[in-house]
């Protein structure tokens, strides 16, 4: 029987307003009835807070090649990004830049009026002789700029919106993607989406960590569904932890301060990148920069009175030029460390920033089925874009700046590709039972009265995934975080929800966000477990090499039948790009 829902239909629809749901939206609106949905208003998605630049071999201010910049993709990837995603990104990239610029995005200027561009960690010329500017930007606002203009651009295509809905359940019939059911945060009550074509643009995880850079909204409800509906979560294990997060806050402080000549000092005021780094110092790639600061922490050159950070310098770059380039930077050191950095150094440390894996898709935006003998079937009907997704062309680790570039570039195509399937499909019928596991899961969760609250089981798994599966991670301490996950998933079972409201319900939403953390935590901890290899963001202390004889290919995370279990399978890395030769897996030194 069909549950008690008020029912919506259009042939393409949009999960998540961020930039590769906005982007996607404005394109698909183009042709055909699209929605989005999404969890908050959409300037109010973690786009907004994406800083230092988006990439795209311009060449506006020195040479550069978009093979350049697909060969800095591929090595910063630590060789597991699928090439030909790779090589449609970046050869894309010149053009996206300008299509944003028609858009209205006011990037900063060159003197003589080009879209000016900046160093970023990772980005070099020559196949990795010397650091390149390759980053456009807006001051250090540049995703607040981009959402905003894709957000107008929205509006005006026709998108239909549905704002402060979350997700709960993706619906299939046969196989077949063709729904959405959803909870409405305003005003309660569940609402089915009823849709020839879905388009995932939920955001990233990083949530699940203490120590973070993400927006509250980032609990990686998109991934959670997924998993629920079948489909895999690949290179969970690599969580980029960006280096410069405000210490203690976790709050970013962009890459571009150290593109803008910003550098990293120790206890001792040595520069210490330069030992780790020798060729690009402190614009060497986010995954050896941290690993570099936690070398400096743990080796006893941390700074403060528990040595447990270390400073980023920029003062000697001049008031002028901060205020004009890095306002906001200037803005959140006061504010989180009461520092004026235009006259002393800002405390730092890695945070979690960014998810590098994702629902796995070909480069044209499917979704695609991970596992057995043609693991890139796509599943009809489904698509994503962005941080959820792995396209795959981040890998192991994503350069700065390549994060905003794939989610309009990946945006625009599944605007493209879902359209064009919408338009070609009938709608797939619901099937007679739709919904109903989401309708029981409010219903535990409105009738539990037990005695555990959000934040006694939230505060436990953020401890454990900080302390055990942070960037460095061992059989021992991955193991212990599955202990304590085990005991929160238990803890769940006996969980209070004191608001039994239906009206903005802000603690049902947090239970619900709850259940999809501790189901990615499992799911990525077990992803880690089973890589015995270190890569990228992802580094064993019991297997500190990298080893492409056995793990050159990604992990894809399933759940078994019981909704509980995971499974781990693997599947190739797409090594041929498109047109150019493959870059193949050399060892990684900077
Ligand atoms: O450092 C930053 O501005 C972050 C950029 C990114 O994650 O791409």
């Amino acid at each position: 029987m069909s549950i008690n829902a008020e029912y919506h239909k259009f042939d393409v629809i949009v999960l998540g307003a961020g930039g590769a749901g906005l982007n996607a939206a404005q394109v698909a609106s183009k042709y055909c009835k699209t929605a989005v949905i999404s969890k908050v208003y959409p300037t109010r998605s973690h786009t907004i807070s994406a800083q230092g630049g988006i990439s795209a071999a311009l060449g506006n201010e020195e040479e550069d090649h978009w093979h350049w910049h697909m060969f800095d993709t591929v090595k910063g990837s630590d060789y597991l990004a699928d090439q030909d995603a790779a090589e449609y990104m970046t050869k894309s990239a010149p053009q996206m830049i300008i299509e944003l610029e028609h858009l209205g995005v006011p990037f900063n200027r060159t003197p003589e009026g080009k879209i000016a561009q900046r160093p970023f960690g990772g980005h070099t010329a020559e196949f990795g002789k010397r650091p390149v500017k390759r980053a456009c930007y807006v001051a250090d606002r540049t995703g607040h700029a981009m959402l905003q203009t894709l957000y107008e651009k929205s509006v005006e295509q026709g998108t239909y919106f549905f704002n402060e809905f979350i997700g709960l359940e993706l619906l299939r019939n046969e196989g077949t993607v063709n729904g959405i059911l959803c909870w409405d945060i305003q005003n309660g009550g569940f609402h089915i989406f009823h849709a020839k074509a879905i388009i995932f643009a939920t955001g990233g995880c990083c949530r699940i960590f203490k120590t973070n850079s993400n927006a509250h909204i980032n609990t990686g409800d998109g991934v959670a569904l997924a998993l629920r509906a079948g489909v895999s979560w690949s290179d969970a294990e690599f969580i980029q932890f960006h280096p410069t997060g405000i210490f203690p806050a976790g709050n970013l402080i962009t890459e571009a301060v150290r593109g803008e000549g910003g550098y990293l000092i120790n206890a001792n005021g040595e520069r210490f990148m330069e030992k780790y780094a020798p060729t690009i110092k402190d614009l060497a790639p986010r995954d050896i920069v941290s690993r570099s600061i936690m070398l400096e922490i743990l080796e006893g050159r941390g700074c403060g009175p528990n040595k447990d950070h270390v400073l980023l310098k920029i003062d000697h770059i001049g008031k002028d030029a901060i205020m004009e380039k890095l306002p906001a930077i200037h803005e959140l050191a006061l504010v989180f460390a009461a520092v004026d950095c235009t006259k002393e150094p800002i405390p730092v440390a890695p945070t979690a920033h960014y998810q590098n894996g994702g629902i796995p898709t070909n480069y044209k935006t499917y979704v695609v089925k991970g596992c057995g003998e043609n693991p890139e079937e796509p599943i009809p009907g489904l698509f994503a874009a962005g941080e959820c997704a792995s396209h795959s062309v981040h890998g192991a680790n994503r350069l700065g700046t390549n994060s905003l570039l794939d989610l309009v570039v990946f945006g625009r195509t599944a605007g493209q590709e879902a359209a064009n399937y919408a338009l070609n499909n009938k709608f797939v019928p619901l099937k007679d039972n739709a919904g109903e596991f989401g309708v029981k899961l409010i219903e535990k969760l409105f009738n539990s009265n037990g005695k555990y609250t959000y934040y006694d089981i939230y505060n436990q798994l953020i401890d454990t995934m900080q302390k055990n599966v942070g960037v460095f991670r061992t059989e021992e301490s991955l193991n212990q975080a599955l202990k304590d996950i085990e005991e929160l998933e238990n803890k769940m079972e006996d969980f209070k929800l004191n608001d039994k409201g239906k009206v903005y319900n802000l603690e049902l939403l947090e239970a619900i966000e709850l259940e999809n953390m501790i189901l990615l935590s499992k799911v990525l901890t077990t992803s880690a477990l089973h890589r015995k290899e270190s890569r990228g963001g992802h580094y064993r202390d019991d297997y500190p090499e990298r080893d492409d004889q056995n793990y050159l290919k990604h992990s894809e995370a399933f759940l078994e039948e019981d909704g509980k279990t995971v499974k781990i399978e693997y599947r190739p890395v797409r090594l041929k790009p498109l047109t150019v030769e493959t870059f193949p897996p050399k060892p990684r030194v900077y």
